[in-house]
């Protein structure tokens, strides 16, 4: 099972490629994570990319594409994978078209005024990648970790400004994507374009998005 999750900035792609990679036991692959982790490690990669991802911007095609490719060469991910925050342009989804086969992409659509909402209540547990919000999926204990208790934070790009910032990207850079695997659909019938209303209970939208894939 190969998987891409699309959907604007909070749509649920990271909450819900948690509970789909379950069920497939496929290892997720996040390049937001990727990127987050080098930023924390003040890696040569995280220096390259921190002010690009904490303004809301895009890290260049030709790194992240690289990046993709050496990750899904791994052996965990001989039995598929699910990529999540990848691709984000055309340049991007062409580079994957002859790195891999793809089965599905699940295309997650919550409306703008709702996104705002969680990215700004989102906390998060960053050595697991635990995500809360502070009121939709509270931790049982106010900005702690529920397993381990340690504190929560919140992104350095879970601000309005960034979010709106973040927004305007997605709609020029990534809605594309919509048409093109559309169009891939209509012509070669593969892979099979899911959208999937992103707005209701986590466990109602994880359980719309299994009832669809074969
Ligand atoms: P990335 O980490 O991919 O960020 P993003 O796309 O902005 O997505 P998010 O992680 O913010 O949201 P999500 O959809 O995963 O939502 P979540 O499940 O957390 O990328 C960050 C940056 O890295 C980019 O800006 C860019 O700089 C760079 N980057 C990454 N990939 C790149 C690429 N391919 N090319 C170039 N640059 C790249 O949910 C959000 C909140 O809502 C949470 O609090 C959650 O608890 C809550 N929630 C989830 N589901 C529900 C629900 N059903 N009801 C109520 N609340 C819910």
């Amino acid at each position: 099972m190969r998987l891409i999750l699309l959907g604007c900035p909070g749509a649920g792609k990271g909450t819900q490629a948690k509970l789909i990679t379950a069920h497939y036991h496929i290892p997720a692959i996040s390049t937001g994570d990727i990127f987050r982790a080098a930023i924390q490690q003040e890696s040569a990669l995280g220096k390259q990319v921190k002010r690009l991802v904490e303004q809301g911007q895009l890290v260049p095609d030709d790194l992240v594409i690289r990046l993709v490719a050496e990750r899904i060469q791994q052996n965990d991910c001989r039995q598929g994978f699910l990529l999540d925050g990848f691709p984000r342009t055309v340049v991007q989804a062409e580079a994957l078209q002859k790195l891999s086969p793809i089965d599905y992409v699940i295309d997650i659509d919550v409306p703008e005024e709702e996104i705002v909402r969680r990215l700004s209540g989102r906390r998060i547990h960053s050595p697991s990648g635990r995500t809360y919000h502070v009121i939709y999926q509270p931790p049982l204990r106010a900005e702690q970790d529920d397993v381990t208790g340690e504190p929560l934070i919140q992104r350095p790009d879970d601000n309005e400004t960034t979010i709106r910032k973040r927004l305007a990207v997605y709609y020029e850079q990534t809605r594309p994507l919509q048409y093109f695997y559309e169009k891939m659909q209509q012509e070669f019938n593969t892979p099979r374009y899911l959208k999937i209303d992103g707005t209701g209970s986590v466990e109602s939208i994880t359980q719309a998005i299994l009832s669809q894939l074969h």
